[in-house]
């Protein structure tokens, strides 16, 4: 696997694969790898014959109190894993060559509406920082397919809509979240979590699992959504939010959605977790059932 550090020469090796007719699929990261990110590259290698992995700690999607500086940089490790895992280069470029004149003054990527509720309610300016920094990786990488965890539900859609907004040709695949044996999604962040803090941090995705079947039975979103936080604080999480939103694209649930997402973010020590899981109501089912 090459590592690569400037965009002068990722371009070349990428024009040659384009040359021998070879599709390109990326994974964007900012390292300290997982399984849930290995599992993308799997997925990535399913799908083309060439993979790209980025890793980048992207300063322009933390706010100024976030964790950019704690954020652990583990890139012998994450090269390691990457060739493992069949990763054909990995582009780590710095911040300088990312953002030559700096971030502040960087041209941004909004994506409105999506980018301004749950996750991007509580992290003023996040989504812009994820948007503008992936837009300007697709450009570098120019490649046909790129690949997320589904466990970023809203960083998922907030890519696929500024993809269709700015006519990107890039086909964007979701790949479902990758899950420890006690149900904890698999995060970078993870790491933050002390051993006491790890033992409850299951939590999450119980009271998820619960606020699931509590609207398969026919409660109300708003009820449901209540109970949730209640949940969450009973198991030892401070809730930032619990939502049920539609899953295209994250609009509060009415009466006609069937094809529904619950969203959670707690907080865990320093750690701020998040998970979130799709329903399905039935078609058929009373329309009630999600009102607020
Ligand atoms: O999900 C992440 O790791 C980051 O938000 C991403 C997509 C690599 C952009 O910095």
């Amino acid at each position: 696997m090459k590592t690569i550090e400037t965009l002068e020469d990722l371009r070349e090796q990428v024009r040659i694969w384009r040359w021998a007719g070879e599709r390109v699929a990326f994974v964007p990261t900012m390292g300290n790898l997982h399984a849930g990110h290995l599992t993308l590259i799997a997925e990535a290698r399913a799908r083309a014959p060439r993979v790209i992995a980025s890793i980048f700690v992207n300063p322009m999607q933390f706010g100024p109190a976030e964790d950019l500086d704690a954020y652990p940089r583990t890139l012998a490790r994450d090269r390691e894993l990457l060739e493992a895992a069949g990763c054909d280069l990995l582009f780590a470029p710095g911040v300088a060559s990312v953002y030559p004149r700096g971030s502040e003054v960087q041209t941004r990527v909004e994506v409105p509406g999506l980018s301004d509720v749950l996750c991007g309610e509580s992290r003023p300016g996040h989504f812009r920082g994820v948007a503008t920094v992936v837009c300007k990786l697709f450009n570098m990488v120019q490649p046909d397919i790129a690949l997320f965890g589904e466990k970023d539900f809203q960083q998922l859609l907030v890519i696929r809509r500024m993809v269709e907004d700015l006519d990107m040709p890039i086909e964007i695949v979701g790949v479902p979240t990758v899950r420890e044996s006690d149900g904890l999604a698999m995060s970078s962040r993870n790491g933050y979590l002390s051993p006491s803090e790890r033992a409850l941090a299951p939590g999450l995705r119980r009271v998820l699992t619960a606020a699931r079947q509590s609207l398969l039975a026919g409660n109300v979103a708003a009820s449901v959504e209540r109970e949730a936080e209640a949940a969450l604080r009973e198991a030892g999480l401070a809730p930032d939010y619990v939502q049920v939103r539609a899953a295209d694209d994250l609009r509060s649930a009415t009466e006609g959605d069937r094809d529904l997402v619950i969203l959670a973010a707690a907080y865990l020590g320093r750690a701020r977790l998040i998970d979130n899981l799709r329903v399905q109501l039935d078609a058929n089912a009373a329309p009630q059932q999600t009102l607020r």
